[in-house]
């Protein structure tokens, strides 16, 4: 155990950096658990120091989503971040990030960031890259790692990081998942018990698709639908399989890898899943 040292403002986390060599980032929104977790075991590998920002980003959430009820829980994830002994937590208050309020120039992400989650939320990710860049700019780290379990994010940072020549390299970390499968999710907390025995039904889909995806990629839609429909607590948002490159939906000609993408609202809570399936 070693407690990290939280540093609140841009210019403390500058001074705090200089000259530290390599550096890696993991950026969160705090209620940390054991996903975020692997992130920063994975950080951990590739960078000498570890920078964990947690930050509840107004700017990603849309009128009458969830900002003011999101889960906080400081002391909790300082707890869970000296088990691994992360250097810098980087913990800043809106005014800090936002000094004027929301900045007037954004990073706009692009026709993708209108699909899928942007569909339903829009502005979430101009938001979200947004933030990231400001983060990156802030921390200047060699490293910095997003999780599978959020894979249109994934692919946005990924193609900001490209399309703007950003000096960093982004490490993805595989989803990780509670025993029965459920993706781990601060957003879980909202499940009652009824609800959560219901969410495993995101999981069980992918699973069913990837056995189905010998078949084609209808077979594995089709698949998926009916785990998902067979629950009346499980209400689908969208099912979809996209090109990894792309993250548009791939044709029935299909083959290869791909990335069946899920979410549903189960009660009280939004959820999202995703996993790869290969099309032969
Ligand atoms: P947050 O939802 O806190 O997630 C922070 C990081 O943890 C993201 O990269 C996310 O993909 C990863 N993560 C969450 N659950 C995971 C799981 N079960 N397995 C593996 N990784 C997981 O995503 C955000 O915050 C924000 O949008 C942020 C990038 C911090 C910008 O505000």
């Amino acid at each position: 155990m070693s407690e990290s040292v939280v540093v609140t403002t841009i210019a403390g986390m500058r001074s705090a950096l200089a000259g530290r060599g390599p550096v890696a980032l993991v950026p969160t929104m705090g209620a940390l658990h054991e996903g975020h977790l692997a992130l920063v075991d994975r950080a951990r590998e590739v960078a000498a120091t570890v920078v964990v920002s947690i930050f509840v980003n107004p700017t990603q959430f849309a009128a009458g989503e969830d900002l003011s009820s999101y889960p906080r829980d400081p002391s909790g994830d300082l707890a869970a971040l000296a088990t691994r002994a992360v250097e810098f937590v980087f913990a800043p208050d809106a005014s800090e990030m936002y000094p004027d309020g929301p900045t007037q120039v954004t990073v706009h992400a692009g026709a993708v960031a209108e699909t899928f989650e942007g569909a339903s939320r829009p502005g979430h990710f101009d938001g979200v890259l947004t933030v990231v860049a400001k983060l990156l700019h802030i921390v200047q780290p060699t490293h910095v790692l997003f999780g599978q379990k959020d894979a249109q994010q994934l692919f946005l940072v990924q193609r900001m990081v490209r399309d703007l020549d950003l000096p960093v390299t982004v490490e993805p970390v595989p989803t990780v998942r509670a025993d029965d499968g459920l993706a781990l999710s601060s957003r879980n907390r909202y499940l009652d018990e009824e609800h959560r025995r219901a969410s495993v039904a995101l999981s069980t889909a992918l699973r069913a698709a990837a056995d189905a995806a010998g078949d084609g990629v209808d077979a594995a839609l089709a698949a998926a639908r009916e785990v998902l429909t067979s629950d009346g607590l499980v209400k689908l948002d969208y099912l979809a399989v996209v090109d990894p490159r792309t993250f548009r939906p791939v044709d029935a000609g299909y083959r290869g890898t791909a990335r069946m993408l899920v979410a549903a609202r189960v009660g009280p809570a939004r959820l999202i899943d995703n996993d790869a399936i290969h099309l032969t």
